[in-house]
């Protein structure tokens, strides 16, 4: 059952992943249109910085990192959200601290503000921890990812794992062992590793450094267990991955690295979208005609037709690629005349998905 309409009934959550510019952010809020629909409560998520999808479902506001409500077609809900980075990690600070003076103690941590968030992975990992708290939250039955349009965008698989890598760090334990010997103060000083790290980065920026990881101590648990709940939760069966592509070859070969890439994290693709193929107008009548301005339409359309066919051949490579198991559906979208930034255009990209 490896279609997106039995995805759409049945999934919790849906990623749609692809290079950018192949039109992921416009499936997933095509998706999301169908699924309101269906029935059911659905929340697209959108980590590309671009405003693209706030245009595309007529926000004219833009969207921010708390869900908003569309007025779309029921009897289900579409909502919405653009992810912040550093208001989720700030969210997940204050769940897993102890109390509000350890919360307040990291987040005016100038390492904290100014270094953790920018570090390689928190972005992708705040993805991941966000995708599970929507999960959770009893306002929706289905979250649908948008993920960026960079070949780092399945990073996220592998961002729980990366912060357990994180907190088993030796730099990480040496920090974190004065609290533990109930020590207030880490003398940096006396600790010949930290005297040269700090000689590179700085004094004051080791300082904040130091300070931040002992506000996080006990913490790690709460980290960890979030972390590998969110592992288990790409990796469940209510989880799947729509690969969408373009017919271009490039962009082929770049659908064909992400299918690898979920293929070595143990994931599958769950269905395949190309979107932007050209548009079908029909059979050429049998016979040439003789009328010059008819000849041309006709030899228009015998290209056009042309065209179509080596898109379908060259996209159909995807579907023998390893991770895109067999019995995948393709779903084929042609390029509407124009962008697709109105709810009506949407509405038509899915009547296409969906027939
Ligand atoms: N089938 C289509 N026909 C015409 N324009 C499209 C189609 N799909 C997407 N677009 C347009 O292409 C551009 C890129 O789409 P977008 O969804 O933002 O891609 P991505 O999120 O993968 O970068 C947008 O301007 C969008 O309106
Ligand atoms: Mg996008």
């Amino acid at each position: 059952m490896n279609t997106l309409r039995h995805h759409l009934a049945t999934a919790e959550v849906l990623v749609c992943c692809g290079s950018g510019g192949v039109g992921k952010t416009t499936i997933a809020a095509a998706l999301g249109l169908q699924a309101a629909r269906l029935g059911r409560r659905a929340v697209v998520v959108t980590i590309d910085p671009a405003k693209r999808l706030a245009d595309a479902l007529g926000v004219p506001g833009g969207l921010g990192n708390d869900p908003l409500r569309l007025d779309v077609e029921g009897p289900g809900e579409l909502w919405a959200l653009m992810l912040d980075t550093a208001t989720t990690f700030d969210g997940l600070v204050r769940a897993n601290a102890a109390d509000d003076e350890q919360a307040e103690r990291i987040l005016a941590n100038g390492f904290y503000r100014n270094v953790a968030g920018g570090l390689s992975g928190t972005q992708e990992y705040m993805a991941a921890e966000r995708l599970h708290a929507l999960h959770l939250d009893d306002r929706f039955d289905l979250v649908i990812v948008d993920t960026p349009p960079t070949r780092n965008a399945l990073d996220f698989l592998d961002a729980p794992g990366t912060i357990s890598k994180f907190i088993d760090h030796p730099l990480f334990k040496l920090l974190m062992m004065p609290t533990r010997r109930g020590l207030k103060v880490l003398n940096i000083a006396t600790q010949p590793l930290l005297r040269t790290i700090g000689r590179v980065v700085g004094g004051d920026v080791l300082a904040d450094a130091v300070a931040f990881f002992q506000a996080f101590a006990g913490m790690e648990t709460g980290f960890r267990a979030r972390a590998e709940a969110v592992t288990t939760l790409l990796q469940s069966d209510i989880t799947r991955f729509v690969l969408v592509a373009s017919p271009r070859e490039d962009t082929i070969e770049e659908a064909s690295y992400f299918a690898g890439r979920l293929h070595e994290a143990g994931l599958e693709v769950g269905a395949v979208v190309v979107n932007r193929c050209t548009p079908s107008f029909g059979e050429p009548p049998a016979t040439r005609p003789r009328a010059a301005d008819k000849a041309a339409l006709y030899d228009n359309l015998v290209e056009l037709n042309v065209n179509a066919a080596t898109e379908r051949k060259q996209a159909a490579a995807l579907l023998t690629t390893t991770g895109v198991p067999k019995g995948v559906r393709t779903t084929w979208v042609p390029t509407l005349p124009g962008d697709v930034h109105t709810m009506q255009a949407l509405a038509t990209i899915r009547d296409l998905l969906f027939g």
